[in-house]
């Protein structure tokens, strides 16, 4: 009888620890998706970074937002990288997109070359996913292991982006409840937002910080509107993090507890509230930033990949077969 049970009960434990690791795996995604198809993926990519970054340092900053722009909108689908035309309307102009996202050449040229290795084979989606990893590493932060196997979308969606890129203008609350939308936690908006350690920020994104908050620094905010006039000067470029805006370390963090950090956004994770004490923690241990960061991106790269037979492996970044 006993024996009869356990046989009758083995079917049902094996399929829980599919799904189990599924869910622990994130979908279908796995590691070694390329290693057979086209086993040069990983090394093409990261010379193609490399050299983009030697030739701009600040390609690898807008590689890391790329795929954080792609992953908020329907999931981490290559969408963002879709061209508008005479029928078509993407994502390119929406809001926090127009005029300021960048680093599309340099993902077309990343394609080209693997195109010609394995024609077909590598998704766009996994490549900005590859790119946020290899530019996040050369710039001096943590590695992860990324998940590939992600296809492309067909589409994309501008309301969609205006929707859930979420605006330098948010409170924490708000913040908090964006990143729940994607199913991440409060942890991966603290520890993501460290991106913000690398790159550039215009005078539009931050001008209201610097005129009509007042949890920030006086003289770093008259400094600023030196830069920055009431108006005009939309474009003017300010390191996001202001000693070493080319370098991925924890000064973020370091420039938030003396509230100098530069977008509104950026100061909300100190100010008095629930994000103070990860914020400290990352100041005081940088490793435990990296750790967390690495996860972090693990947890963004895993929003809703297009697998199986959805989607497609698009040959031209910028434009559906
Ligand atoms: C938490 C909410 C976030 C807000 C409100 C936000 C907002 C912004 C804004 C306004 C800019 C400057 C854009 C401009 O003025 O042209 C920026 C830049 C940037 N963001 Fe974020 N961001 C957030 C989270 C993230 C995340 C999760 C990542 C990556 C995982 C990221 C990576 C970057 C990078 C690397 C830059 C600099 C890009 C460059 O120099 O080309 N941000 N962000
Ligand atoms: C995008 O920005 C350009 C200038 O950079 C502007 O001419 C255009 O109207 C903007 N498009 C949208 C949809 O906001
Ligand atoms: C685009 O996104 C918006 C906002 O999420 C949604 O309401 C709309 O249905 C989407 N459009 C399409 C065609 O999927
Ligand atoms: C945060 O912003 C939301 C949306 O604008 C608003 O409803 C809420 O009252 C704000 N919360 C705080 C604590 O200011
Ligand atoms: C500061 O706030 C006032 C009142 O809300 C607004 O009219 C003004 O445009 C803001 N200034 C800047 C530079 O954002
Ligand atoms: C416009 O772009 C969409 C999406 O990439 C594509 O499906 C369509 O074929 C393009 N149309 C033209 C005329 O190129």
């Amino acid at each position: 009888m006993a024996r009869g049970n356990n046989l009758h009960h083995l079917p049902l434990q094996g399929i829980l620890i599919v799904v189990l690791t599924l869910l622990v795996h994130g979908g279908k995604l796995s590691p070694d998706y390329y290693s057979s198809t086209c086993p040069q993926a990983l090394s093409i990519v990261k010379k193609e970074v490399i050299a983009a970054i030697k030739k701009e340092t600040r390609i690898g900053a807008s590689l890391l937002r790329l795929h954080f722009h792609d992953c908020f909108v329907n999931g981490c689908d290559g969408s963002v990288l879709l061209d508008d035309n005479s029928t078509f309307t993407g994502e390119k102009t929406a809001r926090p997109n127009n005029g300021s996202l960048r680093g599309f050449d340099a993902v077309d040229h990343i394609k080209t070359k693997l195109e010609k290795a394995c024609p077909g084979i590598v998704s766009c989606a996994d490549i900005l996913a590859i790119a946020a990893r290899d530019s996040t590493v050369y710039l001096g932060g943590p590695s992860w292991v990324v998940r590939l196997g992600r296809r492309d979308s067909l589409t994309a969606n501008k309301t969609a982006a205006n929707t859930f890129i979420p605006a330098p203008t948010l409170n924490l609350s708000a913040l908090k409840s964006n990143f729940a939308v994607q199913g991440l936690s409060f942890k991966d908006l603290v520890a993501l937002s460290g991106s913000h350690t690398i790159g550039f920020a215009r005078c539009i994104s931050f001008r209201s910080h610097i005129y009509n908050d007042t949890n920030i620094d006086s003289s770093f905010a008259s400094s600023l509107k030196k830069k920055c006039p009431v108006s005009g000067k939309d474009n003017v470029l300010q390191g996001l993090d202001l000693q070493t805006a080319l370098n991925f370390d924890n000064d973020y963090y370091q420039n938030l507890l003396i509230k100098k950090g530069l977008l509104h956004s950026d100061q909300q994770l100190y100010n008095g509230n629930a994000a103070d004490s990860l914020v400290r923690n990352y100041v005081l241990h940088p490793s435990s930033f990296f750790e967390d960061f690495a996860k972090s991106m693990i947890n963004m790269g895993n929003i809703s990949p297009l697998t199986g037979k959805k989607g497609e492996i698009r040959l031209n970044c910028r434009k559906a077969n």
